[in-house]
């Protein structure tokens, strides 16, 4: 198994929340589940949720490889994903990209050296009045990043 036990608990409790025939229902959680334990998503870590999930493995790898936030490849510790949709790309979001591109070495889809950080582009995260916005390892919003607060998140990303 590539997956913890650990893991597994918490998806069976995704899975608890849909009926027997609509397992499948619990795959995008159980996807992230899996990303976090791991980092990213392997095509054989799809083929075991496919099993256990009991879906195809295909239709597992086409909800993986649509949605922009699983991570099918290793990335750095922190995933900085940086939204560069037209509200936020109209409003700061190309100088903040550039900054952290700068900032860090890196372009986007690029990782850092130690490892410590990857840089991709995000889709709108629903948050365009607070652009530019970014999303740290798919969890943390960061708003209105000025070339400040990029320069304080990272520094506070490196401790
Ligand atoms: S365009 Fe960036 S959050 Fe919507």
């Amino acid at each position: 198994m590539l997956l913890s036990e650990q893991c597994y608990k918490k998806i069976d409790r995704e899975l608890a929340k849909y009926p027997a025939e609509q397992r499948q229902s619990a795959v995008m959680a159980s996807l992230a589940h899996a990303q976090v334990e791991l980092g990213w998503i392997s095509s054989d870590v799809m083929a075991e949720l496919a099993d256990y999930i009991r879906m195809p493995a295909i239709a597992v790898q086409e909800v993986a490889t649509f949605y922009n936030m699983y991570n099918l490849k290793p990335v750095g510790k922190h995933k900085i994903s940086v939204c560069t949709n037209l509200p936020c790309a109209l409003s700061g979001g190309v100088r903040a990209a550039n900054h952290l591109k700068e900032k860090l070495g890196i372009d986007f889809r690029g990782t850092t050296d130690d490892g410590a950080f990857t840089l991709v582009e995000g889709e709108c995260m629903g948050a365009c009045g607070d652009a530019p916005v970014m999303l740290v390892n798919d969890q943390r919003m960061c708003s209105f990043m000025s070339n400040d607060k990029i320069d304080t998140l990272v520094e506070e990303l490196k401790k």
